[in-house]
């Protein structure tokens, strides 16, 4: 049995820095409405719905949507199966692509339009805040089995887990997902494709689409961003 990607997410990635950082933010804004788009199995987004906000998680993917419907099931927490034009207009001051959700939107395309969606989910002077790692600290040299391999107990036995990069072609980056499991021998292998658009093109992107940046920070503690650093934390403001 291969493993659940879906079912080990968590396990895989606790709640940590990033999330404190976003709903840090979120208290700090007072924000009561947001939108978690690429929820995944929506920790955040239950964290961010758990100090009285309605929130809504949205995702693509069916398997990611039910464990998060699982495990954050609750009345106040709205699932939306599918892409950001599932976000209704006007409907939130608070929305965040965390967990490097923002890199998924791998041509400027569906990204323009990701952004698009929410400034239209958005009232006017809400916030949009999102991490992408930044090209120039070249996260996928650090891809390799030595230095991402994990075990994990699953029900079908201990599995082994790590990442590889697969090929590089900026702002694209390939990556591959193996899994191989110790009792009965089955290995796995899906690739990835992330886009890494650097500080510049994202800013534009983000004016473009009627935003305005009103902080950058390079990591979780609220450094300002150096030209190496690993992250590209971004928070703006919808503009009328
Ligand atoms: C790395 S996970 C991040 C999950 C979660 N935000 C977190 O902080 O752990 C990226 C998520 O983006 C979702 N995704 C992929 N393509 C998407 C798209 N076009 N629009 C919105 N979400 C997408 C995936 O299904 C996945 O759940």
């Amino acid at each position: 049995m291969a493993l659940d990607f879906a079912a080990a997410y968590d396990e895989l990635n606790p709640d940590d820095d990033d999330h404190r950082f976003y709903a840090a933010l979120a208290d700090e804004l007072g924000a009561t409405r947001v939108i978690d788009l690429g929820c995944g199995t929506g920790t955040l987004t239950r964290l961010l719905a758990s100090r009285g906000r309605a929130a809504v998680g949205i995702d693509p993917d069916p398997k990611m949507l039910h464990v998060a419907r699982q495990r954050h099931g609750g009345a106040d927490i709205d699932w939306r199966l599918g892409y950001s034009d599932r976000a209704d207009s006007n409907s939130a001051d608070f929305a965040v692509m965390s967990g490097h959700a923002a890199q998924v939107f791998r041509d400027d395309d569906t990204w323009s339009r990701a952004l698009q969606d929410l400034h239209r989910a958005l009232v006017p002077g809400g916030t949009l805040t999102f991490e992408s790692r930044n090209p120039a600290a070249r996260a996928w040299e650090r891809w390799t089995r030595k230095a991402t391999l994990r075990t994990l107990d699953t029900p079908a036995g201990p599995v082994e887990f790590w990442h590889e990069t697969a090929w590089v072609s900026l702002p694209l980056v390939a990556y591959d997902t193996l899994t191989h499991n110790l009792h009965t021998g089955e290995t796995s292998s899906d690739r990835d494709i992330l886009a890494f658009r650097d500080g510049p093109a994202l800013i534009l992107s983000l004016e473009t689409a009627g935003f305005s940046v009103s902080h950058q920070y390079g990591d979780w503690e609220r450094t300002p961003p150096l030209p190496d650093s690993r992250e590209i934390i971004l928070v703006a403001s919808r503009l009328a």
